[in-house]
C-alpha cells in the first residue's frame, strides 16, 4: 500500500494538481496562492514542488496531494486514494485476505454496509409485489422512474430483521450494522437489535462523492412516531456537513454559478427532475458553517427557496445571516405561500420558474419587509424602528462595499445622512463569526506542538535540551509522539543528527516532517530561534500542567459526587505531589 502511495505521489506533480483548483504564482522556489481553506486577502498558501507538499501559514493546513484532495473535496483517505490512483494510472492491489477483512478500516465497512442497504431497499421498491403501494405513492407524487433510479429511492419492508439478516449473510457483524446506524439496540432485551427503518420510503443520503452514508426514511402512513426518521451521526455521516443531493448537484452548481437550498429531499428530487439540478437540501437541520464552507468550494452564490410564510422565520434568517457573514451573496426565492418547492414544481412549473426569475437579494428582501410594515410617510419613531431592524443585517455583511451600498440605500429611504447611519452601525455589537465554535476550533491548527517539533528537527542544536525536558507523552498528537520517540532512540544511538537519515527511520511520517521543518528552514537568526524554542517548551509544559489539573478536577468532582471522602483526599494529595513535584 505505501509503495502505491509513493508511486502516486511520484506520478502526480503537486503543482499541476493544485493548479487545477487554484491560481498559483511563483514565489522563489515555491508557489503561492490564496488559501482555499480559510478566508484571506494576502496569499499565505505555499506549494513546494521540491518537497511535493503544500502548507498554509495562515490556517495551518498542510500535507501532500492526498491531504489537499481530502480537504478540498471533503473526502476520506480511501476515496482520495482511489481517485488519485486512477489519475496516476496506478493499479491498486486488491486486499481480499481474511486478515484484511478483519482489520480493514472501520469506515470502509460502514460505507459498504450503507451501500448494500441502499441497494437492498431499492431492489425491494422496484421489484417486489409488496412494494406496489409505494410505487403507487411515488407515481401519485409524480416522481419519475428516472428519479427513483438516480436517487436510488427504496422501500424498507415492514420487518424488524430483514435488512440486518441480509447484511449478516454478507459477512457483517451486528455491531458493524449498529455502527452504521441501521439497527437500534433493544431496550427490553439488552444485546438484541432490530432494524431502525421499517415500512418507510427510503432516501439514501450521500456524501460529496456519492457514497451512501446514511438514510432518511419517510412514513407511508400517518404514524405517531414521526414523519421522517433519520440515520444517527456515525463515523461517516455528520448532519452538520452533509447536504442532500450535493453529489448530484455539484456540476450544475458550478455551471449555473448558484446553489439553491431547499428544505426537504422531495423538494430536491422534484427540482432535479424538472431541470433544476443545482438544488440541495439541508434536510430539516439548520445550516451550519461547515455546510457553507463545503458549498463555498463550488459557488459563492446561494439562493434560499422557501415558501413566503417561512422567509421571515428565525431559522431562515439565521441561515442567511451566517451565509452573509461568510461572504456569500444570498438571494431569496419566494414560493407562493403554503406551498413547498416540491408542490409548486409539481402543480405549477411556470410559477416556480417565475419565482426563480424574480429572486431577490436577501438584504433587499429584508428592506422590503421592514418598509412594508410602515406607512409611506415615516414618523421619527418609525424611522428608528426600521433602522433598528436593518442595521444589524447590514453590520453582518462581510464586504465593506456591499455594506456601503445598503447604508446608502437606507439613508435615501429614510432621508437621513449616511454619516449618522454609519455612527449607529459602529455602535452595534459585531456578532460576526466569533460566535461560531466550528470556525474557532478550526482556526489556528498549527499548534505549539507542531512548531516546537519542527524547530528542533530543523535545528539539531536544541535537541539535547529538548530531550532532557520533554517526553514523547507530553505531545497530545500521537503522530508527533511517534516522531519524538524515534528522535529519542536516534539520539541514544548516534552522535550526529541528520534530517534525511532520520526521515528514513519514519517513512510513514516523512511528509509530516517536511512540513514541520518548512517554517524554520530559512531563518538564520539564532537568537530569535532560541527565543521561540524557550517559549514553545515553556508553553508545552504549561499545557501539560493544565491538562493534569483538568483531569484531576474531573476525578475529584466525581469522587465528591460519589461522596467518597477518602478518595477525594487521596486525589488532592496525589495532584499536589504531581504539580509541585515537577
Ligand atoms: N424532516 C426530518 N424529520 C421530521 C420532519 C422533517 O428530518 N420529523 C426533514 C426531512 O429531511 C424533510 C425536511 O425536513 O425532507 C422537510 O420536512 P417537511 O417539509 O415536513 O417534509 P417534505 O420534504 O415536504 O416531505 P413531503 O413532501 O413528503 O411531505
Ligand atoms: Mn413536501
Amino acid at each position: 500500500m505505501s509503495d502505491e502511495i509513493e508511486e502516486i505521489k511520484r506520478k502526480i506533480d503537486i503543482v499541476d494538481f493544485i493548479s487545477s483548483y487554484l491560481t498559483l504564482k511563483k514565489a522563489g522556489t515555491s508557489y503561492k496562492a490564496l488559501c482555499p481553506f480559510h478566508q484571506e486577502k494576502e496569499p499565505s498558501f505555499y506549494v513546494s514542488p521540491e518537497k511535493q507538499i503544500f502548507k498554509c501559514f495562515g490556517c495551518g493546513k498542510s500535507g501532500s496531494i492526498f491531504d489537499f484532495l481530502m480537504e478540498m473535496e471533503g473526502l476520506e483517505f480511501p476515496e482520495a486514494l482511489k481517485i488519485l490512483a486512477e489519475r496516476a494510472g496506478v493499479q491498486l492491489r486488491q486486499f481480499k485476505s481474511k486478515e484484511y477483512q478483519e482489520t480493514k478500516d472501520q469506515k470502509i465497512k460502514l460505507y459498504e454496509i450503507n451501500q448494500l442497504a441502499a441497494r437492498f431497499f431499492h431492489a425491494i421498491l422496484v421489484g417486489k409485489p409488496k412494494a406496489q403501494f409505494v410505487r403507487d405513492y411515488l407515481n401519485k407524487r409524480k416522481i419519475s422512474q428516472e428519479s427513483i433510479k438516480k436517487f436510488m429511492l427504496g422501500y424498507a419492508p415492514d420487518s424488524y430483521n430483514l435488512l440486518s439478516n441480509f447484511l449478516k449473510t454478507k459477512g457483517y457483524s451486528m455491531l458493524d450494522i449498529y455502527q452504521a446506524g441501521l439497527v437500534v439496540a433493544s431496550e427490553k432485551n439488552p444485546g438484541e437489535y432490530y432494524d431502525r427503518f421499517r415500512n418507510r420510503l427510503m432516501f439514501p443520503i450521500c456524501d460529496n462523492l456519492g457514497n451512501v452514508v446514511g438514510f432518511s426514511g419517510r412514513a407511508l402512513q400517518e404514524t405517531e412516531t414521526g414523519k421522517y426518521i433519520n440515520s444517527p451521526d456515525s463515523p461517516i455521516y455528520s448532519k452538520s456537513k452533509i447536504l442532500y443531493g450535493l453529489d448530484k448537484a455539484k456540476q450544475a452548481i458550478k455551471e449555473k454559478k448558484q446553489v439553491i437550498i431547499v428544505e426537504g429531499q422531495m423538494d430536491v428530487i422534484s427540482a432535479h427532475q424538472n431541470g433544476y439540478q443545482n438544488v440541495v437540501a439541508s434536510s430539516g437541520t439548520s445550516l451550519t458553517t461547515l455546510h457553507l464552507e463545503i458549498l463555498g468550494r463550488f459557488t459563492k452564490n446561494i439562493a434560499f427557496a422557501f415558501d413566503q410564510d417561512r422567509a421571515g422565520e428565525a431559522a431562515t434568517k439565521r441561515a442567511i445571516d451566517l451565509a452573509n457573514q461568510l461572504g456569500f451573496n444570498t438571494n431569496i426565492i419566494l414560493i407562493p405561500a403554503g406551498k413547498d418547492p416540491d408542490e409548486c414544481l409539481r402543480e405549477n412549473l411556470a410559477l416556480w420558474e417565475k419565482a426563480i426569475k424574480e429572486q431577490k437579494g436577501a438584504v433587499d428582501y429584508y428592506f422590503e419587509v421592514a418598509f412594508s410594515k410602515k406607512p409611506k410617510e415615516l414618523a421619527a419613531s418609525e424611522k428608528r424602528e426600521i433602522a433598528k431592524e436593518l442595521l444589524p443585517i447590514i453590520k453582518n455583511l462581510s464586504d465593506t462595499i456591499v455594506q456601503a451600498h445598503y447604508i446608502q440605500k437606507l439613508a435615501g429611504l429614510l432621508n437621513i445622512p449616511e454619516k449618522i447611519l454609519y455612527e449607529a452601525l459602529e455602535k452595534i455589537k459585531d456578532k460576526r463569526i466569533s460566535k461560531s465554535p466550528e470556525i474557532i476550533a478550526k482556526k489556528p491548527t498549527e499548534s505549539i506542538e507542531e512548531r516546537l517539533l519542527g524547530l528542533i528537527l530543523a535545528r539539531s542544536e536544541f535537541q539535547n535540551d529538548f530531550l532532557k525536558k520533554i517526553n514523547p507523552e507530553d505531545f497530545a498528537d500521537p503522530k508527533l509522539q511517534e516522531i519524538v520517540k524515534e528522535l529519542k532512540k536516534y539520539y541514544n544511538q548516534k552522535a550526529l543528527f541528520n534530517l534525511q537519515s532520520f526521515k528514513k527511520k519514519l517513512p510513514q511520517h516523512s511528509t509530516t516532517i517536511d512540513i514541520l521543518v518548512l517554517p524554520f528552514e530559512n531563518i538564520a537568526d539564532s537568537e530569535l530561534l532560541q527565543k521561540e524554542y524557550n517559549e514553545y517548551t515553556n508553553r508545552l509544559l504549561a499545557n501539560k500542567t493544565e491538562l493534569i489539573k483538568k483531569s484531576y478536577e474531573e476525578r475529584i468532582k466525581e469522587a465528591e459526587r460519589a461522596k467518597d471522602k477518602e478518595k477525594v483526599k487521596a486525589l488532592i494529595k496525589e495532584f499536589q505531589r504531581k504539580i509541585i513535584g515537577k
